[in-house]
């Protein structure tokens, strides 16, 4: 063979799809991303191997003032309370309490991480409906902030208060309606039934605990600002009922996470880059619903943000290898990857943002880009414009900072490492890519088997 000669590669007809190209020409080519933050993906390959999770610390850091400054310029007093179950990894909430930070929980492994993350017991807001009596008995001697989901837990929370000789400040759950977005019923005092009145009546009469907030969360990947609006109102207007009816003025109006990332939904048809909101308009929203509130301006309760994915997802990237490149029988490309939605769990809802990690040529076709699980759910892209790639080039996704490294799965292959670029371009481990101890570690063999 002569080396000279560029490698056969078969023809292949392409059909034109609309979009691929325009009245100017044909669709750019794709752009790669070769870096983060100035440090070469090939070079954290190198350092870490592949696949990779990397997070970038600017984007982290930037992300988080924008919330921050899009709220406190809105609003006099904001606490933001970062959602741990959106990335528990240590180092990603250490750099968010090193911004001032607290920490909204929902179990008691999360709890124990969160202390263990040095944060003050004070500043923990415990959510979540399956709370034991171990995690109520934790949480009141360390005066964290319990949110009530249930009337037995409110009971529960009780007993446990009256045990230890405490009157523990406490925040109820809401749920409630609003327009467009279907409401999460399972999580909290309804408020429109009027259950969250209730439950109002039922803590007061019972003498032991202080509600000091009210809370709610009304649903994930919100790319409206309307809802939110909604949602404020009623806490607001609930709020003024409790002062009025009740002589109860609350500490703080938590009003939860739900705000879009960058990412683009599967229905969605604009990407979110240009769809979702901004924290801005988000800000805009909630205080105008907050506006509700009768009280005098000193005293206006805490806004409570535990915004979780939208703080995340952007630092977070996922660079993978081509393992294989092969044509299915309907004629599509398909690029076999060395990362499946084992660790990318949520390109089960996402069109995720991906692209080479240094520049292609050839002809864009559609192409399914699919993982190492051997099974049909295993689709990371399904059918895209990508150009052709080969065995040992690299690919990206973007925008996947937030679930993947608190859902993923360890299931066929270990669950890789995570590293982090910082600002000013050192780069370190948060995780170790898994190994045979950690995964079989757990294992007992009876007796019996030998
Ligand atoms: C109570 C609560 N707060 C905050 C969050 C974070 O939500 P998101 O990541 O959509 O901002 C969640 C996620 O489900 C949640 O259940």
């Amino acid at each position: 063979m002569n080396d000279l000669l560029p490698a056969y590669e078969r023809p292949v007809l392409v059909r034109h799809a609309r979009g691929a190209m325009n009245k100017f020409s044909r669709a750019a080519s794709m752009q790669p991303a070769t870096e983060l933050d100035g440090v070469p993906y090939d070079r954290l390959l190198e350092a870490y191997g592949s696949p990779l999770f990397a997070f970038s610390e600017r984007t982290l850091v930037q992300t988080y003032r924008q919330l921050e400054d899009a709220f406190a310029t809105r609003w006099p007093r904001v606490r933001i309370a970062w959602s741990y179950k959106t990335n528990y990894l240590d180092g990603i909430c250490r750099l968010l309490h090193q911004q001032g930070a607290w920490a909204e929980v929902v179990s008691g492994f999360e709890y124990d991480k969160a202390v263990r993350n040095g944060v003050p017991e004070s500043r923990i807001h415990f959510n979540g409906p399956a709370k034991s009596e171990a995690d109520l008995d934790k949480a009141f001697r360390g005066d964290a902030i319990v949110h009530l989901d249930h009337f037995d837990e409110l009971a529960l929370a009780e007993r446990v208060a009256r045990r230890l000789g405490v009157r523990p400040g406490v925040a109820l759950r809401l749920n409630l309606a609003t327009d467009g977005v279907p409401a999460w019923t399972r999580f909290g005092f309804n408020l429109e039934s009027g259950e969250a009145l209730s439950a109002v009546r039922r803590l007061i009469a019972g003498d032991v605990l202080q509600l000091v907030g009210l809370h709610c969360h009304i649903g994930t990947f919100i790319p409206e600002v309307g809802p939110y609006q909604q949602a404020a109102r009623k806490l607001a207007l609930f709020a003024n009922l409790l002062r009025a009816d009740h002589g109860i003025t609350v500490d703080f109006l938590d009003l939860g996470g739900g705000f879009a990332s960058h990412n683009t939904l599967k229905a969605q048809y604009l990407p979110g880059t240009e769809a979702s909101p901004t924290f801005a308009r988000y800000a805009e929203a909630i205080v105008d619903g907050l506006e509700a509130l009768d009280v005098d301006p000193l005293e206006r309760p805490t806004l409570v943000l535990e915004t979780g994915r939208a703080l995340v997802d952007d630092a977070g990237h996922l660079v993978t290898t081509v393992v294989a490149n092969k044509r299915l029988p309907d004629g599509r490309r398909a690029l076999v990857l060395d990362a499946g939605v084992n660790s990318l769990f949520t390109a089960f809802w996402y069109k995720h943002d991906v692209v080479p990690t240094a520049p292609v040529h050839g002809i864009p076709e559609p192409t399914i880009l699919y993982g190492p699980l051997c099974m049909n759910i295993d689709c990371m892209r399904d059918t895209l414009q990508f150009p052709p790639m080969s065995p040992g080039e690299h690919l990206v996704f973007h925008h996947v900072g937030a679930y993947n490294v608190t859902q993923w799965m360890q299931f066929i292959t270990y669950r890789p490492a995570v590293c982090l670029v910082g600002q000013d371009g050192q780069h370190a481990l948060l995780r170790r890519r898994e190994t045979l101890d950690d995964v079989a570690g757990c294992e007992e063999l009876p007796a019996w088997i030998g």
